[in-house]
C-alpha cells in the first residue's frame, strides 16, 4: 500500500522575523520524536536553487526576479518536496508561494493573475497544508537583522516596501485563515517555537 501523503508546512515572515530559527526548532523537536521531517528553504534547497539565491545579488527587474524565484521553486517542488511528500514525510520549507504574493505582487506590484498562473505552473498546483507566519513590524525586523544603525540607514523607501510586504502577508492570512497561523514574532524565540509547534501538531494530527 502507498504511504499516506506527508504534510507540507511553510514558515513565512518578513526580514528578521526569526522564521528560520523557529522552523529549525520545530523540525528538531519532531525529528527527536522519530517523525521523518525534511527541512528545506526557498530560494535554495537544490543546487540550482542555491545558484538562484546567488543571482538575487544582481540588479533584476521585478519580472526577472519573479521568474528567478519560480525557477528555484519549480526545481525544489519537483525534485525534493513532492518526492518527500509522496514518501509520507513531513516537509517544512522556509518560504514558499506566500513570499511571492507578499513581495512580488503586493509590494512590487506585479499582476496577481499572471503571477498566480505562473506560480501554479511552477508548483504543479502544490499548496501548503499550513502556513506559519511570524508577524513583526518591519522597523523591529530590520533592526534585528542588520542592527539599529543599519536599519535607520535603509531609509523610508525600504521601510515602505517592507510595510507593504507585511500587509501582503496579513491579507493572505485573512483570506485563508483556516490554513494560516499568525504568531507575534516579538515573543521570545522559545515561545514563538512553542506556538509554531502547537500549530504544526494540529495540522499533523488533523
Ligand atoms: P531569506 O534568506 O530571509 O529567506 O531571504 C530571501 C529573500 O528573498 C527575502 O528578501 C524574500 C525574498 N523572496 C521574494 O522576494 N520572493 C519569493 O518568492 C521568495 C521565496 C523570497
Amino acid at each position: 500500500m502507498d504511504a499516506e501523503r506527508g504534510r507540507f508546512i511553510v514558515f513565512e515572515g518578513g526580514e528578521g522575523s526569526g522564521k528560520s530559527t523557529a522552523s529549525l526548532a520545530v523540525v528538531q523537536r519532531l525529528q527527536a520524536e522519530g517523525r521523518p521531517v525534511l527541512h528545506t528553504r526557498e530560494p535554495g534547497g537544490t543546487p540550482a536553487g542555491e545558484l538562484v539565491r546567488g543571482l538575487l545579488h544582481q540588479p533584476l527587474t521585478p519580472w526577472a526576479e519573479l521568474f528567478a524565484f519560480l525557477a528555484a521553486r519549480a526545481q525544489l517542488v519537483a525534485t525534493v518536496i513532492r518526492p518527500a511528500l509522496d514518501r509520507g514525510e513531513t516537509v517544512v520549507c522556509d518560504r514558499f508561494a506566500p513570499s511571492t504574493f507578499a513581495y512580488q505582487v503586493h509590494a512590487r506590484g506585479l499582476d496577481p493573475v499572471v503571477v498566480r498562473t505562473a506560480n501554479a505552473a511552477a508548483t504543479g498546483g502544490l499548496e501548503p497544508d499550513l502556513v506559519v507566519y511570524l508577524d513583526i513590524p518591519p522597523e523591529t525586523g530590520l533592526a534585528r537583522k542588520h542592527g539599529e544603525d543599519e536599519a535607520i540607514r535603509t531609509g523610508l523607501e525600504d521601510l515602505e516596501f517592507h510595510r507593504k510586504v507585511r500587509e501582503g502577508y496579513l491579507l493572505q492570512a485573512r483570506a485563508a485563515a483556516a490554513r494560516w497561523t499568525v504568531i507575534d514574532a516579538a515573543f521570545p524565540p522559545a515561545r514563538v517555537a512553542e506556538l509554531a509547534l502547537a500549530a504544526v501538531r494540529t495540522t499533523l494530527h488533523g
